[in-house]
């Protein structure tokens, strides 16, 4: 593999054949880590041969910066990390990508990266000479979360050509939306969104919507649930009027669990605002898949840090 395909900077890259080959592999790495196996053993090895991963986390992350380094451990590779925080050297006045260049200096093998919208980082990820895994940029892409989400829906409904998926909440800033639509349809999986007027798609994307909630539950074998990225939000254009519509005509509660499928099920990405999208409700629904999706995605955050670093 060349260094620019063994990044992954989003799901366009992929195709189906290329997204059954991960899962595949995902298959044997989830029945590997299950046994507690790390089967590259660092310590069997010797310390110059120690691969090193970086994880630079410009925006806030629990699940996917820890999912790495999960898979990263479990693998036996070593991670440095870099957090936006007080103690770094941003609050000093270096930039962003002064960052990155001294961290690349540092030599790592891999780099897992995560920032808002940052085109000077865009253009430098296909100029190295390691590979750049993607851990969500921007509104743009969040290629691992979309893989994740095909994977335990492949895993828990036994298929994804043919499901019925309906995203619900602020689509029109999520990244995981935007990937996940790339992701799903590849995979021949039907894809719906519902939600307040001003966080929907442009028409001109052609996505099917529900104007009504309840109709589209109970279309869906899959619902998922996402955050109000209210950080992102232009207070101009998404109006306190549109988060209280969120509140009260999309928030899944009791009332609408039982609109949906006896066998659907319930994802969605964290961080979970409680009352916001979901009730308390839904993640004590027996359909909810929210934790099988965080321990899925070290799986395959295994599968990319493996198949990347040429360990396969
Ligand atoms: C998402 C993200 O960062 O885009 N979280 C995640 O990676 N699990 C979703 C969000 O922030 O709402």
């Amino acid at each position: 593999m060349s260094t620019a395909s063994r990044s992954l900077l989003d799901t366009e890259s992929l195709d189906q054949s290329a997204l059954n080959s991960l899962f595949s592999l995902t298959d044997k790495i989830a029945e590997r880590f299950r046994q507690f196996q790390v089967f590259y053993d660092i310590s069997r090895k010797p310390m110059l041969g120690a691969k090193v991963v970086a994880c630079l986390f410009f925006e806030p992350s629990t699940r996917t910066r820890m999912s790495f380094e999960m898979a990263a451990n479990r693998l036996g590779v070593r991670v440095i990390r870099f957090d936006e925080s007080s103690s770094s050297s941003l609050i000093k006045g270096e930039s962003v990508l002064d960052t990155v260049l001294n961290i690349l200096a540092m030599k790592p093998n891999l780099l897992v990266v995560r920032y808002g919208q940052q085109p000077e980082l865009d253009q430098l990820w296909p100029t190295l000479d390691i590979p750049v895994i993607n851990g969500g940029s921007g509104t743009t892409a969040h290629p691992t979360q979309a893989l994740l989400d095909a994977y335990t829906i492949l895993k828990e409904r036994g298929r994804i050509a043919g499901e019925r998926v309906l995203i619900v909440g602020d689509i029109v800033h999520s990244r995981v939306a935007s990937s996940n639509f790339d992701v799903l349809k590849k995979m021949g999986a039907e894809v719906a969104v519902c939600g307040p007027q001003q966080l929907l798609p442009a028409k001109e994307m052609n996505i099917k919507t529900f104007a009504q909630i309840e109709e589209g539950l109970a279309w869906a074998t899959v619902c998922m649930g996402l955050r109000m990225q209210t950080e992102r939000h232009d207070k101009s254009e998404v109006t306190e009027a549109a988060l209280d519509e969120n509140r009260r005509l999309y928030r899944i509660d009791a009332a609408k669990l039982r609109e949906m499928q006896r066998d659907a099920i319930i994802l969605h990405p964290g961080p979970i605002n409680l009352g916001v999208e979901f009730t308390e409700d839904v993640l004590k629904d027996p359909r909810c898949r929210v934790l099988q999706q965080v321990e899925n995605g070290v799986f395959i955050r295994g599968a990319l840090l493996s198949s990347r670093l040429g360990f396969d």
